[in-house]
């Protein structure tokens, strides 16, 4: 196990009926809000008229900044944080899913300087100060909630980058899971395999051969993942599942996993990003295509990783026989398959991107991967996964 400094501020409001909370934990804050939402999911529910009545009775105005889309734009951001500007708004409220918290957090961070926002997310800026964030998540997914993370694309260079910075954590994240009963099963669905990537990455790409602590707490993550996703979409309705995929959701990236592991990186996500940026798709839907490609190139150089974690959370009667190569192997074709049995798509031919644009894919990584210093991958390496995701 690796040294670490574990330490995460976000206050997590948990349970059945609690985004009334969002108006007295957001006035300790600020008394001028900046609400950012999506298109048109929290207006349907009833959610917007909640969390606006909720933050009027504890008295803090609303400036309203809806219109965030899957895959969040930088304009969008851009256009917030003039909202930010021109309004004096001291507190910045987030009601959605990971693209709505994400521009929620990079609006402030943005709104305390002078320069553009995405200097941030190229690394010649660093954060310094930042606004304070209150979050209502709808959709159990990215982990935004409870992280310093967020994924913006520039809509003008088509690139999709992260970055994250501590003073970026929500201060309070509200989660009713009965918010989440009215996700349709696809997000349903993406927001489990996303869950499941960030677990994986992190499992995969350790160097440290003896984390026996982080392996059952990432092997009880993934195995929930896929449990609670049949339940939701089983029965939308199921409280408890809709509970333990939300949970399960925010414990897998919220730096739980990752403390004593050491260096780790996101590997699957560096290649995602562009076909999000690219082609808009899903988040989670380019993680189901990327994932089985990855892993397969991954066998190459660990094989025994891959087969470790089939034994311990795939029933055996699915393994046999039992060499660690075939383990490996299966354990791949297992991911695979349940990834179509919850109808999300497992190759760029399903996504309708055809091979001829791979290089030109791969590029988009590239530039990613600089940003995020992963020096495993060239062009050739990234196109040689993206062939296997085919
Ligand atoms: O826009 P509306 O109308 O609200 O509809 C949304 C959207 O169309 C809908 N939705 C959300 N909650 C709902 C609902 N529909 C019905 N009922 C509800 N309760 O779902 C659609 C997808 O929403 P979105 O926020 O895009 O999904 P998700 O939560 O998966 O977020 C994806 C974004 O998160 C980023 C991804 O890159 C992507 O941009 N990520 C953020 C990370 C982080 N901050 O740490 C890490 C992740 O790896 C990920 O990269
Ligand atoms: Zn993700």
């Amino acid at each position: 196990m690796q040294n670490f400094v574990f330490h995460n501020p976000t206050k997590i409001i948990f349970g059945r009926d609690t985004v009334p909370n969002i108006g007295p934990e957001t006035a300790e804050l600020g008394r001028r809000c900046l609400l950012v939402y999506g298109r048109s999911s929290i207006r349907k529910t009833g959610l917007y008229d909640q969390v606006t009545t909720s933050l009027a009775d504890a008295e803090v105005e609303i400036i309203d900044h809806g219109g965030v889309q899957s895959n969040p734009l930088l304009d969008h951001v851009r256009a917030g944080i003039a909202k930010v500007k021109e309004h004096s708004i001291d507190v910045v409220v987030a009601v959605g899913g990971g693209s709505v918290l994400d521009s929620a957090k990079a609006i402030a961070a943005g709104s305390v300087v002078n320069h553009d926002v995405w200097k941030f997310f190229t690394g010649k800026k660093s954060v310094k100060s930042t606004l304070p964030v209150t979050t209502v998540l709808t959709l159990a997914a990215a982990g935004s909630e409870m992280n310093s993370g967020m994924v913006i694309t520039n809509n003008e260079t088509k690139e999709k980058f992260g970055f994250g910075h501590r003073l970026l954590y929500p201060k309070t994240s509200i989660l009713d899971p009965k918010v989440t009963f009215t996700v349709p099963p696809d997000y349903t669905a993406f927001g489990a395999i996303d869950a499941i990537a960030h677990v994986l990455e992190f499992y995969m790409t350790t160097r440290d051969p003896d984390t026996p602590v982080q392996d059952c707490l990432m092997e009880g993550l993934i195995k929930n993942s896929i449990n609670a996703c049949e339940r939701c979409l089983k029965d939308p309705l199921d409280y408890e599942g809709r509970a333990s995929l939300l949970w399960t959701a925010t414990l897998a990236l919220n730096g739980l996993t990752a403390a004593g592991l050491g260096r780790v990186g996101f590997p699957m996500h560096m290649i995602e990003h562009s076909l999000s940026a690219l082609y808009n798709v899903p988040h989670g839907a380019g993680l189901s295509v990327v994932i089985p490609g990855w892993l397969t190139w991954y066998r190459k150089h660990n094989e025994a990783r891959i087969a470790q974690l089939g034994r311990r959370i795939f029933p055996p009667a699915d393994l046999q026989p039992y060499t660690d190569g075939r383990i490996a192997e299966r354990t791949i074709i297992i991911f695979k398959n349940w990834f179509s049995r919850i109808d999300s798509p497992v190759s760029l031919e399903e996504l309708g991107i055809p091979a001829a644009d791979i290089p030109m894919i791969a590029e988009n990584s590239l530039a990613l991967a600089r940003v995020w210093r992963l020096t495993d991958y060239s062009q050739e390496t990234i196109e040689e996964i993206l062939h296997l995701c085919r």
